[in-house]
């Protein structure tokens, strides 16, 4: 993952050196001119190049900081970022609520949410980047990734729909919308990654919520995440990976 990060450190130094280098070696030719002209001359220049660059940018209706932002978040979170199954689970934010991603961005810059990796990508994020971003995902439908035990998948369907009514569980279907894509703040939950999943479900009170100078929406998954036994969490997650 280090070489992938360093990778693209390299592109996005390239991205920037260009155009400075272009700038510099115009104002080169200008100092033979007065200074006066030279001055306002390199202004000129530079403000061309910022227009053109910016207009070359919405032509190809791609900003190319924002494009190099998402290969980055596709080096971990797959190519059609469907989710990654390597050495931790990396989810799939194909598809994805953008107000849920961009909500979960800020909770791992604000020690919301607590995860080292999402840390260090997020914190250096502009918030209008985070915003660019989370929009990005939305209109991506990759095929779930799959691998998840198949013969637990009737008796998850079962408690997404109907929750647990035994241990007092909720309907998951209430929040996360019958077919699970969620809305808004709560995330689309279809075609997930199974590991991935069942490690939020058990990690729930450890990860989320963890800025008690900051409440939010997190706190109304924890007792749904409780009151779920191992074997619950494990049939609703193999349900809901493999459902598109
Ligand atoms: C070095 C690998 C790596 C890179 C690069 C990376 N991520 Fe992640 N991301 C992860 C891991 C691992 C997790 C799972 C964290 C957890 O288990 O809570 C994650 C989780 C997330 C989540 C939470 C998803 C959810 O369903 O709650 C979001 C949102 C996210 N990443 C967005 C991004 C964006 C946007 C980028 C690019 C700017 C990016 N990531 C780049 C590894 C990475
Ligand atoms: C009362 C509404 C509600 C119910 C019922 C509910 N959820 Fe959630 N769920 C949420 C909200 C809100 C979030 C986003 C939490 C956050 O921002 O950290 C969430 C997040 C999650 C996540 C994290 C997803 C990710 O990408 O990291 C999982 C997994 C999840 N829910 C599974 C379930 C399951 C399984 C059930 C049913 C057994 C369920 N939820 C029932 C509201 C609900």
């Amino acid at each position: 993952m280090r070489a992938r990060k360093a990778m693209h450190a390299s592109d996005e130094a390239m991205v920037l050196r260009v155009p400075r280098a272009r700038a510099a070696a115009s104002n080169g030719r200008r100092k033979r001119q007065s200074l006066k002209l030279a001055v306002a001359g390199s202004v000129l220049l530079a403000g061309f190049l910022f227009i053109t660059l910016s207009a070359t940018g919405r032509a190809g209706s791609a900003d190319p900081s924002l494009e190099a932002k998402i290969n980055y978040c596709k080096d971990c979170h797959g190519p059609s970022a469907q989710g990654y199954r390597g050495y931790f689970p990396i989810p799939r934010l194909a598809g994805q609520q953008p107000e849920y991603l961009e909500n979960q961005l800020r909770a791992f810059i604000e020690h919301r949410r607590t995860n080292n990796i999402m840390f260090n990508v997020a914190h250096s994020l502009s918030p209008a980047m985070i915003a660019a971003l989370a929009a990005n995902f939305r209109d991506l439908n990759p095929s779930p990734l799959g691998g998840a035990p198949r013969g637990l998948v009737a008796t998850g369907k079962r408690i997404f729909e109907d929750g647990v009514p035994d241990a007092n569980v909720a309907a998951c279907a209430a929040c996360h919308g019958p077919n699970a894509t969620g809305s808004g703040q709560i995330p689309r939950l279809a075609g997930q990654l199974y590991p991935y999943l069942i490690n939020k479900l058990t990690n729930w009170d450890k990860e989320r919520g963890q800025n008690p100078v900051r409440p939010d929406i997190s706190a109304v998954m924890s007792p749904v995440a409780h009151s779920l036994t191992k074997p619950q969490m494990e049939a609703v997650a193999a349900f809901l990976s493999y459902l598109r």
